[in-house]
């Protein structure tokens, strides 16, 4: 049993003396401890090294005091296992040295065997358990296929991923193998980090919201939705869509224990677009958190009463950024704490 399980009932839909929270992103980045050790070991060793990656993830449960940690890992990780090379270049980010652009490469890539491959996640899975000690939950995560192919396609981070776009619109047969590849390897991984003890999933689609909602639909959704279908009955999943909000009502009714919203969507819209009934998870602009400890108390106080305490998971609205003090990180947690509707 999980001593802390505000999160569990939430996703559940319980109802709770105060909303749960935590951060996308919450582990590494803006934490000083974890920037020792990034001028130590590299960004792919941090995530191979299981108690390097116990370590991070713990950091924040200890540092900031979220209600669930998310094991510090990278969602390129599953590229890296379909034999597409990834390197994390310090000042640029996630670097593909020959990116996935035609069907012959598409050919190339394969659907691995994961405990092969990524056995280092599912062992730093079940150290950060043994840390954790039960006090709070453990998140294990994935990309949605659709944010997987931009990087792949692309080969390198974007603001519009006109690339990978590009190679969708002009090679779908080959684009829609290459997400059903991404797709299978990715409901593997996340069974298998079931197995190894995760409480929760959650699918990230940060680049969902550049495709127009029927593109949407053929690219991403299709396949989120049977990620969600392979795993809803084994492990709560919370589907993340950056600027989705026009899905919500297709998302409400996925299986989906819980959906994430950015900033752009009002609580009530969300609500509106998703029924009311799901557990919705946001979506404080990350940016905000530069903002002054007593303004973020208001504001935070502001969003919980917007959605409501049940059947909502305080976070940001999309990662932490790099810059944020931890007092300013540690002001959004706590005035999720001190809520008292
Ligand atoms: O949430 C957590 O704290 C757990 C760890 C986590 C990381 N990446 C660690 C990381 C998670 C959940 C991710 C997900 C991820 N990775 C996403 C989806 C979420 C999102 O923010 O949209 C995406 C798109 C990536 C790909 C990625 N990894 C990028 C674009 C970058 C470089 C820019 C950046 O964010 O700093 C990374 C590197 C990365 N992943 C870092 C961390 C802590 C920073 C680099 C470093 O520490 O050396």
């Amino acid at each position: 049993m999980i001593k802390n399980d505000l999160f569990l009932k939430a996703l559940k839909g319980e109802s709770v003396e105060r909303p749960p929270v935590w951060m996308m992103r919450q582990a590494g980045r803006y934490l000083p401890d974890f920037m020792k050790l990034k001028e130590k070991y590299d960004f792919f060793t941090r995530c191979r090294t299981p108690e390097l990656a116990t370590e991070i993830t713990v950091m924040p449960i200890k540092q900031v005091g979220p209600d669930a940690a998310i094991l510090f890992s990278d969602i390129l990780v599953v590229p890296q296992a379909m034999n597409i090379e990834v390197e994390m270049k310090p000042g640029v980010g996630p670097w593909l040295p020959n990116p996935v652009d035609t069907a012959k490469k598409v050919d190339q890539v394969i659907v691995p065997d994961v405990n092969e491959e990524l056995g280092y996640v599912f062992d730093a899975i079940k150290l950060t358990k043994q840390e954790l000690n039960d006090e709070v939950p453990l998140i294990g995560f994935a990309g949605s296929p659709w944010t997987i192919l931009c990087y792949c396609v692309q080969g390198q981070g974007s603001k519009t991923f006109d690339k990978a776009k590009r190679f969708c619109f002009m090679e779908p047969i080959a684009a829609h193998t290459l997400l059903q590849k991404i797709t299978d390897t990715t409901i593997a991984y996340l069974k298998e980090k079931v197995k190894a003890g995760v409480d929760a999933v959650q699918l990230f689609d940060s680049w969902g919201g550049l495709l127009e909602p029927k593109d949407y639909q053929e690219f991403s959704w299709k396949y989120m939705q049977q990620i969600i279908d392979a795993l809803k009955d084994e492990v709560p999943v919370i589907a993340y869509g950056k600027g989705c909000w026009f899905a919500l009502k297709e998302m409400s009714q996925s299986g989906a224990a819980a959906l994430g919203v950015d900033w752009t969507c009002e609580a009530r819209n969300a609500r509106y677009l998703s029924g009311g009934q799901i557990t919705l998870q946001g979506n404080f602009d990350p940016a905000r958190l530069y903002s002054k400890p007593i303004e973020i108390k208001y504001m935070v106080n502001d969003m919980i009463k917007a959605f409501g305490k049940d059947r909502y998971i305080a976070n940001l609205g999309h990662g932490i950024l790099p810059d944020i003090p931890v007092d300013n990180a540690k002001a959004f947690v706590d005035a999720v704490k001190e809520y008292r509707g």
